[in-house]
């Protein structure tokens, strides 16, 4: 049995079924390097506060740069007994370095400590998605500059609505990635804030100076009060909720490439790197990479939930139910990880089915709200009255299974004296991208633009 450092007090020792019931090292032992880092960062400002000796700080900073050397080479027994990590380091450094190892913990509780190293973890977890992110919509804006020509039918309510461009679609997803982006960023904001130092929950009467700890390790800001640093979560909920949005993203995203390499749709081909076969049926090539990321989202959904519900109704302050932060929140990061890992591989390995997209826009009726508003915008119908005639011409279409601009100009001047030749040109798929040249809308020049945008704000930032 190892020594706990809250011996004292203890008369019996701990339960074996209790000590496996609390532990927590199996997973947290990930925020090692953190741990490590912020141990040196406070003792080297205890020994700037005084508060220990220059040589006591010199003995630490080397017993603890030789456990993180031990733990990078596999060198570093865990056990149970000493349930976490931080419990962990300390006791093997006091087998390193001897008494000095005890005064590490001046100052400082281990509800302090967990703060920190979770923080400093999402730190750099968060610079990385972002930096994900920003691959990702290169990559978006990269497959939107080489579709500025493909046209293929936009859909509401699944079913075929307007012509767009793929390039616009495109962009769509862009701006997705572009919001998650934002959030995470923003995000950064409450995450980068230093806890050490609160000495467990009330502060400490030794002298230190927090704002020294928060440079050494990066930090722009201190926590303000010691009982909320050990009690606060909520930089953790923010980024399991923009990770569950930015999951909800790329499950939309695969949905639809599921769907367009269906030979119902046929709109896309996904190379054979990224899919998979089937062991019966030999035809089968299956888009099983979107298929996990959709599947995937409610893992994250999972993660948020679970933490959401974990901090609900906690008193103040720091609460042993607050282990149970790590494993959602590990689970979440590594997911969103690996889901825009294999995105980013695999989006240029899609090989678009131009043609059939563009087929798919000449049935369906898609341009039939350009013919209304021929009617409306250049013959000065009521929009109302020229909805109606229009309505009114694609029931007839329909009864001789043609579509608008398939019925001769007698039989559309029935509905409508005001028609005329050149009613033909509006119900070009051509002309209907063309004129929808409103800010945001689908018509070549101002998708240029957008992605002209795009790369300007991607090259704005710190890769
Ligand atoms: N393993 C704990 C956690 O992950 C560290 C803090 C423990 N503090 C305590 N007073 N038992 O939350």
């Amino acid at each position: 049995m190892s020594e706990k450092p809250w011996d004292g007090r203890f008369s019996e020792n701990t339960d074996k079924l209790v000590e496996r019931f609390t532990a927590s090292v199996a997973y947290d032992r990930r925020l090692y390097i953190y741990d490590i880092e912020g141990s040196i960062a406070h003792c080297t400002m205890l020994a700037k506060a005084g508060v220990i000796a220059e040589e006591e700080r010199d003995a630490l900073i080397k017993g603890l740069k030789q456990i993180r050397e031990e733990i990078e080479t596999g060198n570093f027994v865990y056990d149970d007994s000493l349930e976490d990590i931080h419990m962990h380091i300390e006791a093997r450094l006091s087998e390193v370095i001897g008494k000095t190892a005890r005064k590490l913990h001046t100052a400082r509780s281990r509800n302090d400590q967990v703060a920190l190293d979770i923080r400093m973890f999402l730190r750099e977890e968060t610079r990385q998605i972002i930096r994900s992110l920003r691959k990702l919509r290169k990559t978006l804006t990269d497959m939107a500059g080489q579709h500025l020509d493909t046209v293929l039918p936009g859909y509401t309510h699944m079913q075929r609505a307007q012509p767009v461009l793929l390039a616009h679609h495109f962009m769509a997803y862009y701006e997705m990635f572009q919001r998650d982006t934002e959030r995470f960023q923003d995000c950064l904001k409450r995450i980068e804030v230093m806890p050490l130092g609160s000495a467990a929950l009330a502060g400490t009467t030794y002298p230190i100076d927090r704002h020294y700890t928060a440079k050494l390790l990066g930090f722009s800001k201190v926590s303000a009060n010691s009982m909320d640093s050990v009690a606060d979560r909520d930089f953790s909920i923010e980024f399991l909720s923009s990770a569950a949005v930015c999951m909800m993203h790329l499950s939309r995203m695969s949905e639809e490439l599921i769907l367009w390499s269906s030979s119902e749709f046929s709109f896309i081909e996904i190379s054979d790197a990224f899919t998979t076969g089937s062991s019966i049926m030999p035809q089968k090539k299956n888009p099983d990479v979107c298929e996990l990321v959709r599947g995937k989202t409610g893992r994250v959904y999972g993660d948020l939930m679970a933490l959401l519900t974990l901090m609900k109704s906690l008193p103040m302050s720091y609460n042993r139910d607050m282990q149970e932060d790590k494993e959602p929140l590990f689970d979440a990061v590594d997911t969103l990880k690996n889901c825009l890992a294999v995105f980013i591989r695999m989006l240029p390995n899609i090989r678009v089915k131009a043609d059939g997209m563009a087929k798919a826009t000449e049935s369906g009726f898609l341009n039939a709200t350009d013919m209304a508003d021929y009617l409306a915008g250049k013959k000065g119908i009521p929009f109302r009255q020229a909805h109606s005639i229009t309505g009114k011409a694609v029931a007839y279409a329909l009864s001789r299974q043609k579509e608008l601009h398939e019925l001769s100009l007698p039989e559309l001047k029935e509905f409508s004296d005001f028609i005329d030749e050149e009613l033909f040109d509006y119900l070009s798929t051509e002309q209907m991208i063309f004129r929808r040249q409103s800010f945001g809308g689908t018509a070549k020049e101002n998708v240029k633009s957008a992605i002209a945008q795009a790369r300007k704000c991607l090259e704005n930032e710190n890769a």
